[in-house]
């Protein structure tokens, strides 16, 4: 490698937002003249895109520039962008003063620039735009990993506060491209062969056209509608702004994909007034009872929040017989945990660690044997999965279905299908996260 060849190494960690951030990062510098390399040891710039949504997520960041701190002295740069570098801001020159770039989400758009300066050998170059900004980062330049499957980012930030939670510090606020921008890139995506998307934004359903042509039910229907997607999914959607149309929308466009995430985070209506969630149990059973009500069978999945400043054990009980109520197919559950400028920093954190963690296990371990017998109504059924791996190891290969389920499936001696096909499988084993199942019907049927 030529010494004057622009490498650099990046690692993401956190959301789907931070992950497809990390493809138009990728794609921006790819445009710059970089190349992309797979070590912190081979590149000249070293990006980690990052994530504080609890403690645990933020010390990742830290504990990688500490372990790697050494390669600056053979010259190479560090960056920190996303969530802990908009957060933190140019406290972290302090705590890692090898680090020469911090810059949060709102700020991507200017990268070419920030390129530039630390190239010209700047030390200190920040992108710090915090709740300043009302643009978003659309970019022609996106990398993304995957040829079949992608996201497309349709708002960006939030503005709901949630007591507990970093994101409205960290992401700036609500924002939405034009649904003619999203469009354009849908079919983009489309002609470039691309057949399952993923609208993405921290609340994707308050979605707001700026220009006023489409509501995000319309905006779902009209990606649904372009030629070549099969597979439309949206995340991460807030109960507050959950309305009728867009379960109306996927029950009449069969590309709309039979998967809802509408995380809960509690099921005490009580618990919900003081994370601000701004909706109550019944609220929110009232749209899961919209979602069953429909011909589709959609799959529902959620978030929830155990240990809770001021959580006593009848509300958490509370959450379990919500689990019951609306039989998820997932839960990702978490323990509080304390972060800086949140409202919920000012309760006292009346839970100990090892109650939390307790109510961590009961949570996880009931809903897993509700996933169990969820999962067991598969057997029998022929579903349709989007072929995502082989695992060579199992002589099987890995299908995602449209109510995002893993189906790995056999097929026959000598047959092998594309990355990215459609089949149809027959289910016959069903685990709590996953089912398995055999092809069932030769390939070009
Ligand atoms: N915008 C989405 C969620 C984004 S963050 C929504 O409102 O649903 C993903 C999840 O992390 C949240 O749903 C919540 O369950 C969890 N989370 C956020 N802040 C947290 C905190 N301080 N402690 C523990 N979990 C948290
Ligand atoms: Fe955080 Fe609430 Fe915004 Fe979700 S809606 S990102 S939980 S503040
Ligand atoms: Fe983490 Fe920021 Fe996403 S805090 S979850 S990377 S929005």
């Amino acid at each position: 490698m030529s010494s004057d060849q622009k490498t650099f190494y990046i690692e993401t960690f956190g959301c789907q937002m931070n992950f497809h951030d990390s493809e138009k990062v990728v794609g921006t510098l790819v445009s710059q003249g970089y190349s992309q390399v797979q070590s912190e040891q081979d590149a000249g710039l070293i990006l980690y895109n990052t994530c504080s949504i609890r403690d645990k997520a933020e010390q990742k960041v830290f504990l990688r520039l500490a372990e790697f701190r050494k390669l600056q002295k053979q010259g190479k740069r560090f960056a920190v962008l996303g969530c802990v570098a908009q957060q933190e801001g140019e406290k972290i020159f302090e705590k890692a003063p090898h680090v020469s770039m911090v810059a949060g989400s709102a700020s991507y758009r200017n990268l070419p620039e920030m390129l530039t300066q630390i190239e010209s050998g700047s030390h200190r170059v920040t992108g710090l735009d915090d709740r300043r900004t009302d643009q978003t980062f659309e970019t022609e330049f996106t990398a993304r990993g995957n040829a079949h499957r992608g996201y497309i980012t349709i708002i960006e930030g939030c503005d709901k506060f949630c007591a507990y939670c970093v994101v409205p510090y960290t992401r700036g606020k609500e924002r939405s491209r034009t649904a003619e921008s999203v469009l354009r890139e849908a079919r983009q995506m489309a002609d470039a062969g691309f057949t399952d998307v993923q609208l993405l934004g921290q609340n994707v359903n308050s979605y707001k056209d700026p220009s006023g042509k489409m509501s995000f039910a319309e905006l779902l229907r009209a990606v649904g509608e372009v030629e070549g997607i099969k597979r439309v999914r949206f995340t991460t959607s807030h109960p507050r702004d959950f309305t009728r149309d867009i379960i109306e929308a996927i029950d009449s466009v069969p590309t709309l994909c039979d998967h809802v995430h509408l995380p809960v985070q509690s099921g005490s209506s009580k618990v919900l007034r003081e994370m601000f969630r701004e909706y109550s149990r019944e609220q929110y059973l009232e749209r899961i009872a919209w979602m069953k009500s429909t011909r589709r069978p959609i799959s529902i999945t959620s978030d929830v929040i155990v240990g809770f400043p001021g959580e006593t054990e009848a509300e958490f009980q509370q959450t379990l017989t919500l689990l019951d109520e609306v039989q998820y197919d997932g839960v990702f559950s978490f323990k509080y945990s304390p972060r800086p400028n949140t409202p919920a920093l000012k309760y006292i954190d009346t839970v100990p660690e090892a109650e939390k963690s307790r109510r961590l296990q009961v949570l996880m371990e009931h809903q897993r044997e509700i996933q169990r017998i969820n999962y067991r109504k598969h057997i029998g059924q022929i579903i349709e999965v989007m072929v995502e791996a082989e695992n060579a190891a199992r002589a099987q290969w890995i299908g995602r279905t449209s109510q995002n389920k893993t189906l790995n499936f056999s097929v026959p001696a000598g047959v092998q299908p594309e990355i990215g096909s459609y089949h149809h499988v027959l289910v016959t084993q069903a685990f709590p996260n996953s089912l398995a199942g055999e092809l069932s019907a030769p390939l070009n049927a």
